[in-house]
Formats: structure tokens, sequence, C-alpha cells
């Protein structure tokens, strides 16, 4: 058995070429320098892989999750990007890194972080989707379809190792703590939580068979980190596929929907996840509609053989088209809920601010005239 592998993918958003929808070359050029140096030093190997206005640092290394040096190296990486988003006037130039020095770790700090430690399969298929424009819990229901649903995932059925299932780490983003849940016998109760996608994000599953890692997701928000919105989280998610765990193709299937996430425009809105090729991921109708990227590897020894532009095939021009449909139809509620998030979401955007201008204008209920004549009726009491 070889020693263990550890993949990290750390993201942000330093800035905007142009608006919100793309990332400025000599950025990502810098990011992939500074990596490539540490190649064969505190890396095995890296690459930049880039969503909307989000720049995802890949890298490989034998010092497992979570370490600093590794977290420091991708602090300052993203710190250089958006030292020359400054220069550059890129809009929103270093918008997520929202702490003014690196201390230990960048989780808490802005970025969006999924590290997994592994010994490499004889194969290792891998896939690596990145967001923009979206929410942690959009990972939720093509994990649920990927690792649970025998009507995406026929392995769940055929395959003797999927067949015994998988279990999942749920993580509450409000009490901060993870549950985990065994499938199939506990899928009703998984699904109570993790439907509701604002709260409750799937952070990694295991399979049962092998009690191997087999997808870790992001599940930083930024407005736990801000206090306040600053952008959406746009996360990123980690699959191993084959071999026992989900296909390529089962793994894949799983985002054929195009389903609704919380982002879009201003964080604000709900909108149609829609899988694009690299070089369509460019959120540019109302800032969206968000997108995702899917990055194949085949990890040989820590190296990297990638990226294959998975999305970039026309399986999913359906789904494309569908979202595009999609999008009509929400657009043309404007401001309206559901398209405009719920209240307790807005409550972090700066639509409150907005709305201060009336608050010494509420009156309340008791003063007004029909609860006077109510007030009469009460006599009969
Ligand atoms: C979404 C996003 C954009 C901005 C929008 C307004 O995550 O970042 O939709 O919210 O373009 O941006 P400002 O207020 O910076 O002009
Ligand atoms: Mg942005
Ligand atoms: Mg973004």
């Amino acid at each position: 058995m070889g020693s263990p592998v550890t993949l990290s993918v750390i993201k942000a958003d330093v800035g905007g070429y142009v608006g919100h929808s793309r990332v400025h070359p000599e950025m990502l050029a810098k990011a992939e320098e500074l990596l490539q140096q540490q190649r064969g030093k505190l890396l095995i190997d890296s690459t930049v892989l880039v969503c909307g206005d989000d720049i995802d640092l890949v890298m490989t290394h034998e010092r497992g999750n979570d370490h600093p040096a590794i977290h420091q190296l991708a602090w300052d990486t993203l710190t250089a990007a958006a030292d020359i988003a400054h220069r550059l006037k890129m809009y929103g130039a270093g918008q997520d890194l929202q702490a003014d020095a690196f201390s230990g770790n960048v989780k808490g700090m802005g970025p969006g972080v999924a590290e997994m430690t592994f010994i490499e399969r004889p194969s290792e298929p891998i896939l690596i989707f990145c967001a923009d424009k979206c929410a942690p819990g959009a990972w939720n229901l093509p994990l649920y379809k990927m690792f649970a649903d025998p009507m995406n995932s026929p392995g769940l059925v055929i395959d003797t190792k999927m067949n015994q299932g998988a279990t999942f780490e749920v993580f509450d983003a409000v009490e901060g703590k993870s549950l985990k849940l065994n499938t199939p016998e506990e899928v009703y109760l998984l699904l109570t939580f993790i439907g509701s996608t604002g709260r409750y994000l799937i952070k990694n599953i295991y399979m049962r068979f092998c009690n191997d890692v087999a997808a870790t997701g992001s599940v930083q928000r930024l407005k736990d980190v801000a206090g306040r919105y600053i952008g959406k989280d746009d996360p990123v998610l980690v699959v191993r596929g084959q071999a026992g765990f989900p296909a390529l193709g089962e793994i894949t299937e799983a985002f054929t929907l195009g389903h609704t996430t919380a982002g879009w425009m201003r964080g604000s809105h709900q909108g149609p996840l829609m899988p694009c090729s690299f070089d369509t991921a460019r959120p540019v109708r109302f800032d969206g509609p968000p997108r995702v990227i899917c990055a194949g590897f085949q990890l040989a020894h820590g190296k990297l053989l990638g990226p294959v532009d998975i999305f970039d095939n026309p399986a999913f021009d359906r789904t494309r088209a569908r979202c595009n449909a999609v999008a009509d139809y929400l657009r043309a509620h404007g401001v309206f809920e559901p398209h405009r998030l719920h209240p307790e979401e807005m409550e972090y955007t700066t639509l409150p601010e907005v709305q201060k201008q009336v608050a010494h204008r509420w009156e309340s209920e008791d003063k007004l005239p029909s609860k006077v004549g109510a007030g009469v009726g009460g006599d009969f009491d």
C-alpha cells in the first residue's frame, strides 16, 4: 500500500474581469507560476482552474488536510493574484480575502476549501467541480443523486460495492456541527436535512464497502466570515469515481436537471445551475445564470493528468437549453419570491439598509382603526 496523497482545492474571488464575470489572464498566470515553483517541494503537482470570477487552486501533496504550509501557499498565491487585480483595477480586487494576515488555516478567512486524503487506487479517476454565482448547498441534490438515488446511479443496485451504501457527513452551517447518516437505511432522515440547502451542507461522503472518502465539498459561507454580503460562496466539490464508487457517468448524470441554487445576481436570487465548458463559464446574463464546470483528472502517483473539460459535450446541450428556459421563467418574476431569496437570506444583503429608510413609519397594528373596532366587539366575550 502506498502512502496517502492529499488533494487540496482552495478557491477565492480576488477580482473580476469584467465586473464579476471572469479572471484576468495575468492573475491566472501568476497563480500557476507560484504553485509550479512548489512542485517537487511542498507540492507533488498543481493546476489552476477558473469558473466565472473565481480562481480554484488544485494541489496534490503528502502533508494531509488542513496543513498550515499548504494553506499558507494558497493564501500567498491568492494574495499575489489580488495584488495584480489591485494594480489592474479589476473589479472587487481582493474581495474574498477577509483577513489582513494569514493565521494558520484559510478556513474562516474567506476562501473556500475542499480537501481529501486517501491512498491512491490502482487507477484514480477524479472529478473537480467549480461553481460561480452559487451557494454551497447547490451540491446537496447532485451528491444525493450520485450516492443515494438508484434512479440516477444504477450502481447502487447492480454493483456489489456501491450496493453497500454510503455515509453522508452533513454540516449544520448554523450550529457549526456535523452529523453522519448511513444510506440506504437512513435516506429519508438524510433528506429531512439536506433538502434545506441554505443550512445543511454535505461535507464528506464515504463509501461503506471500504470506509474511504469519495466526495468532499467546500462548506464555507462568506456571509458567516464577513457578517454581510460581499459575494456568493461559489463552492468547489471533489468526487472520486469508478470501481465501487459512482461511475463518471453517474456523477455527471446528477447535473443534468439544471437544478436551482441560491446565488445569481447580487447573491439574492434562485437560478438554474448551468453545466458549462471551461470557455463558456462566464456568467454575464443577470450576472449568471449560476455556472458549474467539471474538470476530470486521472491521478497517477499524485500527478494530475488533465484537466479534461467534462461538460464541453453536446450531451449537456439540453440541460443548458433548459437552464436558459428556467432563467427566462424565473427572471419574469422580477424582484418577487421565489426568484428573489426568502427574507432570512436577504438579511445579509444590502436590502435591509434600503428598508431602514422607512423603519420609523411602520405603525403597530393595535393603533389601526380596524383594531379599534375589534376591541369594541370584544365586549361580547
Ligand atoms: C454575485 C455578484 C454580483 C454582484 C453585482 C453587484 O455573486 O457578485 O452579482 O452582486 O454585480 O455588484 P456591485 O454591488 O459590486 O456593483
Ligand atoms: Mg465576484
Ligand atoms: Mg464568484
